[in-house]
């Protein structure tokens, strides 16, 4: 991450991460004061899967920050990251590569190493006994499997209860469709959404810390007159954009535009609800904006719409049409809020049965780690 040091402190991913020749097996005590009270015998046994990465990295901030109670913690990612070090809240913790028997014990484990970790290692915590909130696409979609924004559908894990000895996958959606629906909603409850129809503005730090890198290291090239290194994307990035990078399907679409189409319906248990979306990778490098056209049943105006969305939790109405000032990527970076602004009548459709709202929300935090974490507290 060493390029990464230059940026803005807040556009960074978090990071844990210190290396060290020493091979301490055990996590070392460091001085009481800086130990967080968070570290409870009463608290569940955790284990973050992929906690080398970017969203792994903002686990460990979120969890901090919420002071989310645990008597253990097992930090795991591959075999490259085996050994190395790690600071979190004042311990120092040993990386251990990923294996069946590191499920052990865990009442909760925060997967986000990819989609085939998930599904080779994510069954196994379950048959020990563990919970999974699970960032990847594995199981979103499985029958059984609760797809879950702690906003939007909080029910969905009604009965599921840490340390109950009683395994359980919880996935986390996809986070352009948690940063969309966390603004769309509140008004979905009030006039009911019959089509959204989003477009995708996102962000390097959707790809990974890796992606990051990259960006920082075109952005300096292209500055300097070098071809730029292109190992991350296949094309330049840097001072350019571009369909989304996931996997073109028969239909058309990508993969990152049918997750938008197919959890809202799951989410909001709504197999009629019309959605289609177009997504773009942006050279941002931190948070995805989004822009999101809403048709209702019911008529919805403008004022309304902004009263309601300034009642909602976890979402900040940015929206001053005399100074041109609504939500940026940058604002909201490192931010738990999703901020919506640009909130309009859509002059297409008849009355007020139409909305433009623009979002934006750092998907690292409230698109992943964040959500998982608030998924967690509800199975305390
Ligand atoms: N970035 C986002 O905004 C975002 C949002 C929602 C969901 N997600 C999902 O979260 C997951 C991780 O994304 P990321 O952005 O954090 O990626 P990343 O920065 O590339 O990190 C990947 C993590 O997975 C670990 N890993 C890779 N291969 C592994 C293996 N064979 N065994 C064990 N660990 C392995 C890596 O460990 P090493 O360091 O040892 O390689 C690293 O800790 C993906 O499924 C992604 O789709 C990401």
């Amino acid at each position: 991450m060493a390029a990464l040091t230059q940026l803005a402190h807040h556009q960074r991913p978090h990071n844990h991460l210190f290396f060290s020749s020493a091979a301490a097996a055990r996590p070392r005590r460091l001085p009481a004061t800086r130990i967080r009270m968070s570290l409870q015998e009463s608290g569940p046994s955790l284990a973050v899967v992929g906690v080398t990465g970017a969203v792994g990295q903002e686990f460990l901030s979120v969890l901090s920050d919420r002071d989310f109670p645990y008597r253990s913690i097992k930090m795991l990612a591959s075999r490259r990251s085996a050994g190395k070090h790690l600071t979190f809240q004042g311990r120092d913790y040993l990386v251990e590569e990923i294996a069946p028997d590191s499920f052990d014990g865990v009442d909760i484990a925060l997967f986000s190493a990819g989609g085939s970790i998930s599904k080779e290692f994510g069954p196994i915590a379950v048959e020990k006994g563990g919970i999974v909130v699970d960032n990847s696409s594995a199981f979103r979609m499985d029958e059984g499997v609760p797809l879950v924004i702690p906003e939007v559908n909080p029910e969905a894990v009604a009965g599921i209860r840490a340390g109950s000895g009683k395994g359980a996958l919880i996935a986390n959606p996809n986070c352009s469709t948690i940063i969309c629906l966390m603004a769309a909603t509140p008004l979905h409850r009030h006039a009911k959404v019959v089509r959204m129809v989003v477009s995708t503005y996102q962000a390097a730090s959707g790809a990974g810390a890796a992606a990051m890198e990259e960006l920082v290291l075109q952005t300096r090239e292209v500055l300097e007159g070098k071809p730029p290194t292109c190992n991350i994307f296949k094309q330049q990035y840097a001072f350019n954009l571009f369909s989304h990078n996931a996997p073109v399907m028969s239909n058309g679409y990508n993969e990152e535009e049918m997750k938008l189409v197919k959890e809202t319906r799951k989410i909001w248990n709504d197999k009629d609800v019309k959605v289609t979306a177009t997504c773009i990778r942006v050279p941002v490098m931190r948070a995805h904006a989004e822009s999101v056209n809403l048709q209702f049943e019911k008529p919805l105006d403008e004022e309304k719409a902004k009263e309601i969305l300034k009642k909602a939790p976890g979402v900040v109405v940015i929206d001053d049409r005399a100074a041109n000032r609504f939500p940026t990527p940058l604002e909201v970076s490192n931010k738990d809020d999703v901020a919506v602004g640009r909130i309009r009548r859509d002059v297409s459709q008849d009355g007020h049965t139409g909305l433009d709202i623009f979002v934006c929300g750092d998907q690292i935090r409230k698109g992943a780690a964040l959500n998982a974490v608030q998924i967690a507290e509800m199975l305390l």
